[in-house]
């Protein structure tokens, strides 16, 4: 890890145009205006005030217990239920008649699902899981499409107080089962297939293959039929959801868990090969996702929200879930793929539904400024009026084409950074009251104290660059990695003592407002998924004709990152290795093992990996080459050579 190098960037320094906020966009706000002040003002109380917006069943007295850092409780002796924070209460407000979420599947079929709707489905499906033997503080794995069922089977574990654990229906058997094996889970809950791109993937097969062989918790796998796509049920194992539901009553009664209960279990990569299972716990979780959803988002009560992410990321569950529905918000949630049954696909459903705030990924927007502003430009998107961006650094020629393309001119665009590992938005800008400039996240949450220092744990000067750290505990902080404290500690609290660091860079430009640089770790990031590179170096060297690999996450005009990796043959493996397409196998184990958004873009076998002197892999070298630059300096490298020939590979694959 190395703070971020080279020139200053000249936004850091220079004045950039800004986009002050419109009056007729500010004008019916309940963004209080001295929110930043008042949070500075009384950190503890201002989060205290969030947290009594939810409802509890016991209130807490105390706000923060820090006497054991890194491991926070917040709000430790209140109780609430985090489903009834999403669902009971609005319908005991009156507000049972409006939309929930406006589900679109993507062959076409749609359900509209009201707080009503999702009070009962939530109830029975809480019934359900407590007839399975399902109880407070058993695991409940989730791999699951994007359907409706997915958002009822979370509350209904957060109602009955089991902690759901959501892998992303796109990642593989193996990594089902090291997750599944990691949590403890006894039931998978998963569908006989997800719509994408007009196929069915077969999410069903996937959980049977991850649990073939014996020697994992999963006692049940509950089956959600959502495609047309038979599958094989194991006998004394596999039951249809539908089946199960027939005659459990739609009536639950909720009690309240204490604030500090696990909520859910999420599993993102680092810097080693092994996942990490962040746990984060109900009271703090929903208290900060709550608050920054209504005001990163400047939420009224007409809005139509969209995100669009996957459920399977963290973004999902504080921005589709929890956040919006703890503030009984109307939402879409839409099955498929962007590009299905054409790229137009978003901006009908936008146009249709009247979606006022949209918030998606960089490589989406860079995605539609390649293909053309005649594909947005040919659909009524006039309903929106905020638009926000998420998971990667937004460039600011993305920045302001989003803004001209999508938002008319007119739009403000949040650009919010978080993580896994923060639960919630920490740099936001508040569109109310700030001037945007475009690339910029500019200010910490208020209640959230960020600083950026340099290697020696110095605070940067305005106009340069360092290193990101959060100097005070939040309420939505992971509370620590399932069944590894040690780690959560080693992880992200031990290169600056009192500090979290969070792996990324930031720069801190001459009015102090902050821009991120991206990862300074070994941590990737391909289209706003975060990818480790040291997992994808394991997988191939774990491969037959694998002697040792180096993969480096390389610059890419759409998705941000790539995956480029160059791997060493084994010699004993040269004549088996002549007579396949290597590059084709390799790339394929990868998919196989971690998810088909591991895939390298690249393949090189090469004779040597550029070394130091005492053996450590340069990296930075094969990533200056993946992307077209000089090797750069090779002097500390044993053989300089070596970098000439991968760099003359590199250059003839064009
Ligand atoms: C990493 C966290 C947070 C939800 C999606 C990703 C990068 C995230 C931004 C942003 C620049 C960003 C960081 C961070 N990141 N948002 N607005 N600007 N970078 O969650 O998988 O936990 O990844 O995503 O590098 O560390 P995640």
């Amino acid at each position: 890890m190395s703070a971020p190098e080279g020139d200053k960037i000249d936004k850091l320094i220079n004045p950039i145009e800004s986009y002050p906020p419109a009056p007729e966009f500010v004008a019916g706000t309940s963004i209080p205006e001295n929110l930043r002040e008042r949070a500075a003002a009384d950190r503890l109380g201002f989060w205290a005030e969030q947290a009594r917006e939810l409802e509890w069943s016991k209130p807490f007295t105390e706000v923060l217990d820090w006497s054991n850092p890194p491991f926070a409780r917040w709000f430790a002796d209140g109780e609430l239920n985090v489903a009834v924070n999403c669902v009971d209460r609005h319908v005991a407000a009156g507000r049972g008649d409006k939309v929930a979420i406006h589900w679109i599947g993507e062959p076409g079929d749609t359900r509209t699902i009201t707080y009503a709707d999702l009070h009962r489905e939530v109830q029975r499906a809480a019934n359900l899981l407590e007839k399975l033997g399902v109880r407070a503080g058993d695991v409940v794995t989730l791999y699951l499409p994007m359907i409706p069922e997915t958002v009822f089977a979370m509350l209904a574990c957060a109602r009955i107080g089991a902690t759901h654990s959501v892998i992303f229906g796109g990642f593989s058997a193996s990594a089902i089962r090291s997750r599944v094996e990691n949590s403890g889970a006894k039931l998978v809950i998963t569908a006989n297939g997800s719509n994408r791109k007009g196929r069915v993937f077969p999410l069903k097969e996937t959980v049977d293959e991850a649990l073939a062989e014996p020697g994992h918790p999963v006692e049940q796998v509950l089956v959600v039929q959502r495609a047309e796509h038979e599958v094989d049920m194991v006998e004394g194992r596999d039951l249809w959801w539908h089946e199960q539901l027939e005659g459990v009553s739609d009536s639950h009664e909720a009690k309240g868990f204490p604030a500090e209960h696990p909520l859910f279990i999420l599993h993102t990569s680092g810097t080693t090969g092994v996942p990490k299972g962040l746990w984060h716990s109900s009271g703090g979780y929903l208290a900060q996702t709550a608050f920054t959803f209504r005001t990163s988002f400047d939420q009224r009560e007409d809005d139509v929200f969209w995100c669009s992410a996957d459920v399977g990321w963290v973004t999902g569950h504080s921005y589709i879930v929890y956040g919006p529905l703890a503030n009984g918000a109307t939402q879409i949630m839409y099955e498929g793929a962007h590009d299905f049954p054409s790229l137009d696909r978003w901006f009908e459903i936008i146009e249709e539904y009247g979606v006022t705030a949209f918030y998606t990924a960089p490589t989406a927007i860079r995605g539609y400024m390649k293909s053309g502003r005649e594909i947005p430009q040919r659909h009524d998107l006039s309903s929106l009026r905020l638009l926000g961006s998420v998971g990667e650094p937004i460039n600011p020629e993305a920045w302001e084409w989003f803004r001209e393309v999508i938002g008319s001119n007119r739009t403000p665009i949040v650009d919010t950074w978080w993580q896994t590992e923060t639960g919630a938005h920490m740099i936001a800008p508040i569109a109310t009251q700030d001037a945007l400039k475009p690339g910029s996240g500019q200010k910490p949450v208020p209640g959230i104290s960020v600083e950026v220092i340099t290697e020696q744990g110095e605070r940067v000067n305005p106009g340069e660059m360092g290193l990101l750290t959060i100097t005070e505990p939040w309420p939505s902080m992971a509370r620590g990695i399932w069944g590894d404290d040690q780690r959560f500690i080693d992880t992200y609290w031990s290169q600056f003592p009192g500090r979290y660091f969070a792996g990324d860079g930031a720069g801190v430009d001459l009015d102090g407002d902050l821009w991120l640089l991206g990862r300074v770790d070994d941590v990737m990031n391909v289209s706003g998924h975060r990818l480790s590179t040291t997992e994808i170096e394991s997988v191939l060297v774990d491969h037959e004709l694998v002697a040792e690999s180096a993969v480096v996450g390389a610059e890419d005009e759409t998705t941000g990152q790539a995956v480029v990796s160059f791997v060493v043959l084994k010699d004993s493996q040269r004549e088996a290795a002549a007579s396949i397409d290597v590059e084709a196998e390799l790339r394929g184990h990868v998919a196989k093992r971690i998810g088909a958004i591991a895939r390298p873009r690249a393949v090189y076998p090469v004779a040597e990996l550029p070394k130091t002197r005492s053996g450590k892999i340069m990296r930075r070298l094969l990533k200056n080459v993946a992307e077209g630059k000089p090797a750069g300096d090779t002097s500390t490298l044993t053989d300089a050579s070596v970098m000439d020939a991968i760099t003359e590979q590199v250059r003839a694959r064009g």
